[in-house]
């Protein structure tokens, strides 16, 4: 009697055990797909976030226009820049000037990173590279530049130089 008593609690613990062990995988499983929700939600959150991101971009037009209106600069002086460079040639320069002068002073002396030339007298011409090879008036790139040439070189570029104005005139420009 005592050992079917026995049997009969240890057959209802082993059930109770068995649906307790159930009972429990359904909190695992609904825990996994509360954890899933969750998962989800986020990745929902950062696909909201990135594109909601161009958006909040745009929402300073001011930025936006002044980043605009720097680049349109940029290009305008770009654009200045080339076409000075690339100024075709109105009249014909001496070989020393083209080489020595032009990349600086442009192809006719219209100045470009180093001043305009023309209109600039012989003398003007002749004492500014003199002063710039003797060091009397300072500047690197002309003394570097000059420390290399004679003086029949200075005398003569002065001379062609100071003529650029009259042929600019004669070509129209
Ligand atoms: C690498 C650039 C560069 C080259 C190449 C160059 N120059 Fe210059 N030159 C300058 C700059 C910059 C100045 C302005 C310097 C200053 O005023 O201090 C200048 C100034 C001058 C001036 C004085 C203009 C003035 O109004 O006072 C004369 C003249 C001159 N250059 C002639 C020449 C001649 C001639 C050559 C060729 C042998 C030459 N330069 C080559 C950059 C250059």
């Amino acid at each position: 009697m005592i050992r079917h008593l026995i049997a009969a609690i240890a057959t209802a613990l082993a059930l109770w055990a068995f649906w307790f062990m159930a009972q429990q995988d359904r909190k695992a499983e609904r825990f996994q797909h509360i954890q899933a929700l969750i998962q989800k939600t986020q990745m929902e959150k950062v696909h909201v976030s990135n594109t909601v991101q161009p958006i909040s971009k745009s929402e300073s037009p001011n930025a936006r226009k002044s980043v605009k209106k720097e680049e349109d600069e940029a290009a305008k002086k770009l654009k200045a820049l080339r076409e000075r460079a690339g100024n075709v040639m109105a009249f014909k320069v001496s070989p020393l000037y083209k080489q020595k002068c032009s990349s600086c002073h442009g192809v006719n002396g219209e100045g470009i990173i180093g001043p305009k030339l023309v209109g600039l007298s012989e003398e003007k011409i002749y004492q500014a590279l003199v002063d710039f090879k003797s060091g009397k008036r300072k500047n690197y790139v002309m003394y570097g530049l000059l420390s290399k040439m004679d003086d029949q070189q200075l005398k003569d570029l002065s001379k062609e130089i100071s003529t650029f104005a009259a042929k600019a005139k004669a070509a129209g420009n």
